[in-house]
């Protein structure tokens, strides 16, 4: 009876506002399509010292004297889920996921970054956690790199020494060889843009590196070779037998035109080259996208330098990269506008170096991010262009979330991915994009980075200042249940 009258409450006040909006795209999505949640290591586990974790860049940044971090925040405890995965699985199996994106702390593994001492213990955490998901019917998704690296390697210059590609990939031989026979998809690393660009560019992230114009190039340079090296790894020692599959998170903002003027719609484009196609291009085609070469190496001659800033592949390197992809990750939140512009500054930098200017107006639905603003159209016309772009490759949505307070009664959240799944169901359906599966960000509050605890995007809602992190699900979560229930956004579907 409880649950009966729960449940019909549950359906007055969800359904209320969100039913029946004709906007809403009214398919079921696809029985094999999956649905999951996402969350990352630093951002959740705490325990960061406790037995035999290693000290990696986040720790180092959130204990500095004066702290950088909103607060003065720190992921020391974060949501505990190190003693409370137990929890974390329980409130999957109430979700109703079929996935659950987390990812590896790679000083929890390897303390000094090195592959000479494994530390049994951290891996043990790993291995409990996966076979409390599969015990429970949910796939694990592993990020091995989520943005952690053990301090270490970078006061060794980190993802700027390329002495870090192999140190990487033995990292990722443990994972596969242990968490293998369990975990059958793979993601090399997240968002490397934020590793490299804020992390070794604008200091806007750890390592608090300031180097604009250079030290996200040299970052990247590495970062995709590791990549390639792992994927060429798994896919040539452990595939076969553990067949699973394999391939990386890449962030990018959809960015539209400001107007239809021919040199507004190059800007766009040459801003998703610069943001998505740094990335993408190298993996499906071989190279840094063209527009790249050409800015970068103009503005290095300019600049005095007699090589460009940009540092190029050797043709082995192109072919041993290109193909290092089952499928793409994308992590979407938001929009840009971009125009061209008359007056590039000259200054070194990523931005500078793409001679474009973007921005989000003032009016458009804003949230508690400050570079996250409301745009459900840019979904759909993001996924599209990948799939133009890059020859229809088989797409995961492994990040979408919207940022609040922390109210339990998050009707901004469950609006933003109504909009959002509906847009992205648009695609699928009417632009023939390949989507197999969406991840919304996140299961529950947690650290957020440079902002501590004062942005959140969780379904569950946690009590930062309870020593026992309660979670609490909040109405968003009650929604989400329901949608990977009916797979439905909604009243009533066809199929
Ligand atoms: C319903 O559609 C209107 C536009 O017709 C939009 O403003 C509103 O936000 C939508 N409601 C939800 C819950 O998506
Ligand atoms: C953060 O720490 C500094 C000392 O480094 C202290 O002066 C300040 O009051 C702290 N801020 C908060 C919000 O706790
Ligand atoms: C660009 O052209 C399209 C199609 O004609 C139109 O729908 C759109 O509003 C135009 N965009 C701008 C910013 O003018
Ligand atoms: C948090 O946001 C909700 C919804 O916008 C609002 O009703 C509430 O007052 C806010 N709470 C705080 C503490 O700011």
């Amino acid at each position: 009876m409880r649950s009966v009258i729960h449940f019909v409450f549950f359906f007055i006040i969800v359904f209320n506002e969100a039913q029946v909006n004709g906007t809403l795209n009214n398919k079921r999505f696809p029985d094999d399509f999956k649905f999951g949640v996402a969350t990352a290591s630093y951002q959740v586990e705490g325990a960061w010292n406790e037995d035999g974790k290693g000290e990696n860049v986040w720790d180092q940044v959130t204990h500095r004297v004066p702290s950088p971090i909103v607060n003065n925040d720190t992921g020391d405890v974060a949501c505990d889920s190190y003693h409370k995965y137990k929890e974390d699985v329980a409130m999957l199996k109430d979700l109703g996921v079929d996935f659950y994106r987390f990812s590896i702390s790679w000083s929890r593994i390897l303390p000094t970054g090195f592959a000479n001492e494994i530390n049994e213990a951290g891996l043990q955490y790993y291995k409990n956690l996966v076979k409390e998901l599969r015990a429970n019917g949910i796939e694990p998704l592993v990020t091995i790199f989520h943005w952690d690296q053990p301090q270490p390697l970078e006061d060794l210059g980190g993802w700027t020494n390329d002495i870090i590609i192999d140190q990487f990939v033995d990292y990722a031989r443990i994972l596969f060889r242990e968490l293998g026979n369990e975990v059958k998809y793979w993601l090399t690393f997240n968002e490397p843009k934020q590793t490299c660009n804020q992390g070794y560019g604008t200091a806007q992230k750890a390592p608090l590196i300031t180097s604009p114009g250079m030290g996200e190039y040299l970052c990247t340079h590495n970062l995709l070779r590791a990549h390639a090296k792992a994927w060429r790894l798994y896919d040539e020692e452990f595939r076969q037998e553990q067949q699973g599959t394999i391939g990386i998170t890449i962030d990018t903002p959809w960015f539209e035109p400001f107007s239809n003027s021919t040199a507004d719609i190059e800007a766009a484009e040459t801003k998703l080259q610069f943001t998505f196609g740094w990335y993408t291009n190298p993996i499906v085609y071989g190279d840094y996208p063209s527009v790249m070469q050409t800015n970068i190496a103009r503005r290095s001659a300019q600049q005095g330098f007699k090589e460009s800033r940009l540092p190029q592949f050797t043709e082995e390197e192109k072919a041993y990269i290109k193909g290092t992809y089952d499928f793409l990750g994308v992590n979407v939140y938001t929009t840009f506008l971009v125009s061209s512009t008359d007056e590039p500054d000259p200054s070194m930098g990523l931005d500078e170096d793409s001679e474009v200017l973007d921005w989000q107006p003032d009016d458009w639905e804003s949230t508690a991010s400050s570079w996250l603003k409301v745009v459900p159209w840019g979904m759909r016309k993001l996924v599209t262009w990948i799939k133009n772009t890059y020859d229809n490759p088989k797409i995961m949505i492994t990040e979408n979330g919207y940022s609040d307070n922390g109210t339990l009664e998050d009707d901004g959240r469950i609006s933003y991915y109504e909009r959002y799944l509906s847009s992205l169901r648009d695609a699928m359906e009417l632009d023939g994009v390949d989507v197999i599966a969406y991840t919304a960000w996140s299961l529950m509050d947690n650290f957020e980075w440079m902002q501590g605890y004062s942005e959140k995007f969780g379904l569950y809602h946690v009590d930062f200042n309870s020593p026992n992190r309660e979670r609490t699900a909040k109405k968003s979560a009650l929604w989400y249940k329901n949608l990977l229930e009916t797979r439905c956004l909604v009243e009533e579907c066809v199929d």
